[in-house]
């Protein structure tokens, strides 16, 4: 289903730099996620003007903070974020959180309406359950095009994959490498061994190769950055996968 994502994209939150989206696009980043609540849309809009690759190439995700979800907020929070942005349209607008002002026969219409507005090509829920995913795919006349949650080897939800796959959308996992976390981790740290590669990149190639997720790790550093595109090319054998799979540590990093 469209859109279609790469194996790997760039969470920004945090970024204030924006040579730093900038270098990332030119070294082959293409999906940037961003969201108004981050205050940094500015940095990710002056990132992609500075980086000399075209904006069709691109797919650009932001979201609308939980209390701006009723119908006449959601349009301003959008209006707001292009206007921050510098864009005409995003790719992707997710519902950051379906909590507050969430309402979904009331924020669901208004995103499809910035769909036919032409101010967002697609869909996105973040931090659902299956129940609320459930629901909005019976409001919303989009297809469901990204569910975002917190997915790393410390932290997933069966569940979650499975309706995403089920469902045709892509499970996009933020907080990917449990913010700095994996390096904490013995089983992580042999298996990165044997690859001769981080325990980031052994948890990205993880991620990258279940079928359906796409990971969004934030970095800084252009070592970082590298490090983590090249982690899609890690191939991790079913018998790694599975004592990833097997870490004991259901450790939630956000509630
Ligand atoms: N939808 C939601 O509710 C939600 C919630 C949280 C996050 N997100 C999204 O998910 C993105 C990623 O999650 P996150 O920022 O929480 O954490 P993360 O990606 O799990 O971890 C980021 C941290 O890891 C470091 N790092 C990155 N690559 C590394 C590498 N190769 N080796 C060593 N350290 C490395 C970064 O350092 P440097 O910066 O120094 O490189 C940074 O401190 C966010 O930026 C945001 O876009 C969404």
């Amino acid at each position: 289903m469209e859109p279609e994502l790469p194996p790997i994209g760039l969470g920004t939150m945090g970024i204030e730099d924006p040579d730093t989206v900038a270098r990332a696009i030119e070294l082959g980043y293409r999906h940037l996620d961003t969201a108004q609540i981050y205050e940094n849309e500015d940095v990710v809009g002056e990132g992609i003007s500075r980086a000399d690759v075209p904006r069709e190439e691109l797919t650009v995700a932001t979201k609308v903070w939980a209390d701006s979800l009723a119908p006449a907020d959601v349009h301003r929070s959008t209006e707001e974020s292009l206007g921050e942005l510098g864009l005409d349209s995003v790719e992707l607008l997710y519902v950051h959180r379906p909590i507050e002002a969430y309402d979904p026969e009331e924020t669901l219409p208004a995103f499809d309406s910035l769909r036919e507005d032409g101010l967002i090509e697609h869909v996105g829920l973040s931090n659902f359950t299956t129940t609320q995913l459930e629901k909005a795919r019976g409001i919303l006349e989009a297809p469901i095009a990204a569910h975002q949650v917190e997915y790393h080897p410390f932290y997933w939800e069966e569940e979650l994959l499975d309706f995403a796959r089920e469902d045709g959308h892509a499970l996009v996992a933020y907080s990917p490498l449990a913010q700095g976390e994996v390096f904490d981790d013995p089983v992580l740290e042999e298996i990165a061994a044997e690859h001769g590669a981080s325990e980031a990149q052994v948890a990205l190639a993880w991620l990258a190769g279940t079928e359906g997720v796409v990971p969004i790790p934030k970095a800084s550093s252009e070592e970082h950055l590298k490090a983590n595109l090249a982690a899609a090319e890690i191939e991790l054998t079913e018998e790694e996968r599975g004592r990833i799979d097997g870490i004991e540590d259901a450790e939630k990093l956000f509630e």
